[in-house]
This record gives structure tokens, C-alpha cells and sequence, in this order.
């Protein structure tokens, strides 16, 4: 039997990075002494209250089918939440509540791409977005973050690579795999090349909480005329700890909504109605946990740039945001992959090279900040040893 051109497009070479974060689990399993750093799922509970409301939601009955983008009470929660994150004035008719932020990826870029079109995406890029882009039957056209620009975006990059064919921009930041936040001078150069040329913007805004240094977040659909042609897509999973639950939203032009409307119900007809309601407190309540979570991020990204600082031939950037932080080897005369498999073999620390991320990636790895201190600490201990026994 056949099956059809989009099985193909889905299967893409799953990064050989990959197989590091696999073997150190399999490694973990069986009992041996591996940190892993590869991955970023937040170690924090939820909120309590979070999921108190939500069993009480089922206990209650609310079992059965609801909205599929969204109860209207949910979306005029998370518009408020919106506004008051960003400064953009949205109402329960922009947004479209979706299966995670993934989710909310895959239908912004559905709905505004298909076969013959170009979708150009940043790299190193988060790695489903190669997936999201070919689900699509559009070409995912790469540019590169330069390690010299210490990985921000050059809005001469971006308008370098648009052709007739280009029907958006998707860029995520704070950035996962790198930590750079866009400020204010990136994403104007970006906004004008969208004006210039028509193209949407998809901003994937899932780490916009998890910012350093009191910085504040700058929502890309606040800048002038970008409102009608830029898709936020946003979650729960990061900022409170929630990746299990699958709470994501799209913030958009009430058309979008529509489409996304159809979307939903080929694919998933909405979210479980038990954490539709529940879900409702985690935009109107105030949690204490989400500022203590943020404080944890920052420590550890201050404890990693400390441990790493006197360590030679390596550099440490400093992340603005994410849970993540890229640290430069190319001096290490190993390649980065070379480098993540000796370091899980020799020293028992699992962290993705930088190419599972895309060619810009070369030359670093990514350290994922969601483990406890006392484990980043320790493997950092073990990190610089390694790179000392190889300097000797
Ligand atoms: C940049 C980026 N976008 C989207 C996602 C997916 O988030 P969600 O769990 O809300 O689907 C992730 C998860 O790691 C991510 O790093």
C-alpha cells in the first residue's frame, strides 16, 4: 500500500544530536551516574492550585466534548493575559486556544503556507520547526544567527532570502537553542522587511516569561503595522511548568481564528474540557511560583558562567532568556558532535551539539538550565575537566 508525499516530508534525518539525549537516558536506566542536560523540560511542579481546579474539574462531570478553539470565557482570560504581557489590545476574537504552543506552530503555518510556497526560518533553529514547516508542503528556507552577532537576528539576512515565494517569517524569541532576546533595534528591521514585502510574521513566544535581567519582552505585533500580520503563538508549557498539559493559544486577526476554527476540527476538536476550565486560574490568578521559577533559571545560568569562566578554549554566552545557553568549543579541536558523544562516554554529561540545530549551530553545545543546581554545578565540574584533559 502507498502512503502519501507528506510521510516523506515528515520523516526528516532526525538529527544525529539526538541519539546523545537517547543514549544518556538509556544509560540512566540502567543505573549509571549521567547528568542530563538535553533536554528542556522545566523540573518545577505546577502551580498547586493549578491542578487542585482541574481534578475538581473532573470530579465534577466536565468530561465531555467542548470548544474546540477554546471556551469564550478561556479566551477572554488569555486575550487579558495577552494585553497585560505585551501592550497588544486583543480580544477573545483573536485568540484560538491550541494543543501547546506546537500546536499553535503548526496552525499558524498551515494556514498561511502550502506547497510552493517559502516559509524562511532562523537557525540554529528549535527543532520541530523543520517538521511544522514540510507538514505544510512549504519549503523551509534557512538563514543563518551569526555566534558573532551572539546569535541575534540581521534583518539583511532575512530580506537576502526573500523571494516571491515567501509567505512568512517564523522566529521565536527569547531563543531556543541559543537564549538570545530580539530587542527592539532586530525586530523593527524585521517588521519593516514583513511591511515591504506582505509577509506574515509567526512569533513563537513561549519562553517571552523567561527573560534575565529584568528584561521586559517586546511583542513584535505591537510595532507599527504589524497587528494585522503578525501571529503570536504562545503556551503554558514553559512559563509554569505545564509542558504535559498541552495549553497553547494563537493570537491573531479574527480571520485566523476561522481557519484555525476548521483546523481544529479535522484534527483534535479542542482541548480536554476538564483544562479548559481548570486552566482559566492560570491567567487571571497571581503565582508566586512563576517569579521563583524565573529566579531558579537565573541563578543557574549565572552558577554555568561562573563555574565555565577560567576554563580555556571555550566561551560561555550569556543567555537574555530561555532555559538554555550555548557554549562555544570550536577551539576544542573536537567538533561539537564529537565533543557530546566523548562528553556522555567519558564524563557522564549529556548535552545536544549544536548542528542538531542546524549548520549555525557548529561548534556549540547547548546546556539545558532545567535540573537543579546542584546537578549543573556538578556538571560543570565534570565539563571542565573534560576540557582540560583534552587541552593537555
Ligand atoms: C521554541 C519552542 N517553541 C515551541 C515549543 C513547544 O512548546 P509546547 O510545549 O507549548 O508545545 C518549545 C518546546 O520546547 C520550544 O522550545
Amino acid at each position: 500500500m502507498r502512503y502519501a508525499p507528506i510521510v516523506d516530508r515528515l520523516a526528516n534525518e532526525g538529527a544525529r544530536a539526538w541519539d546523545v539525549h537517547s543514549r544518556a537516558l538509556a544509560y540512566k536506566n540502567e543505573g549509571r551516574d549521567v547528568i542530563v542536560l538535553s533536554i528542556g523540560d522545566p523540573d518545577f511542579d505546577t502551580p498547586a492550585p493549578i491542578v487542585e481546579a482541574c481534578i475538581d474539574d473532573m470530579r465534577s462531570g466536565d468530561t465531555h466534548y467542548s470548544y474546540i478553539d477554546g471556551s469564550p470565557q478561556l479566551r477572554a482570560a488569555v486575550a487579558a493575559y495577552h494585553e497585560r504581557n505585551t501592550g497588544q489590545a486583543v480580544g477573545a476574537d483573536n485568540i484560538s486556544m491550541s494543543l501547546g504552543a506546537q500546536g499553535g506552530l503548526y496552525g499558524a503555518a498551515a494556514c498561511t503556507a502550502g506547497p510552493g510556497d517559502e516559509i524562511i526560518v532562523p537557525q540554529p533553529v528549535y527543532v520541530t520547526y523543520e517538521s511544522v514547516v514540510h507538514a505544510t508542503g512549504a519549503e523551509m528556507v534557512s538563514i543563518p544567527l551569526r555566534p558573532e552577532r551572539d546569535f541575534h537576528l540581521d534583518p539583511a539576512d532575512v530580506e537576502a532570502a526573500v523571494t516571491p515565494r515567501t509567505r512568512s517569517i517564523m522566529i521565536n524569541t527569547p531563543h531556543n537553542p541559543t537564549g538570545a532576546a530580539y530587542g527592539r533595534q532586530d525586530l523593527e528591521g524585521l517588521a519593516e522587511v514583513c511591511r515591504d514585502h506582505d509577509l506574515w510574521l509567526i512569533s513563537d513566544e513561549v519562553y517571552s516569561r523567561t527573560l534575565f535581567d529584568g528584561r521586559r519582552h517586546l511583542c513584535p505585533a505591537t510595532l507599527d503595522g504589524m497587528a494585522e500580520r503578525t501571529i503570536v503563538v504562545d503556551s503554558l508549557s514553559k512559563s509554569h511548568a505545564m509542558t504535559g498539559w498541552r495549553v497553547g493559544w494563537v493570537v491573531g486577526p479574527p480571520s485566523l481564528r476561522q481557519h484555525l476554527y476548521h483546523l481544529g476540527l479535522a484534527l483534535h476538536y479542542g482541548l480536554p474540557t476538564f483544562i479548559q476550565q481548570s486552566v482559566e486560574i492560570a491567567f487571571t490568578g497571581d503565582f508566586p511560583e512563576i517569579a521563583t521559577m524565573l529566579a531558579h533559571y537565573q541563578k543557574r545560568r549565572d552558577l554555568v558562567l561562573d563555574r565555565l569562566k577560567d576554563v580555556s578554549r571555550i566561551r560561555v554566552i550569556k543567555p537574555e532568556g530561555s532555559c538554555f545557553m550555548m557554549v562555544d568549543i570550536r577551539d576544542s579541536g573536537l567538533t561539537s558532535q564529537e565533543f557530546s558523544d566523548r562528553l556522555l562516554e567519558e564524563a557522564g554529561v549529556s548535552l545536544l551539539a549544536g548542528e542538531g540545530f542546524g549548520p549555525s549551530g557548529s561548534g556549540f553545545l547547548r546546556f539545558s538550565l532545567t535540573a537543579p543546581s546542584a546537578e549543573i554545578a556538578e556538571a560543570c565540574d565534570r565539563f571542565a575537566r573534560f576540557v582540560r584533559g583534552l587541552n593537555r
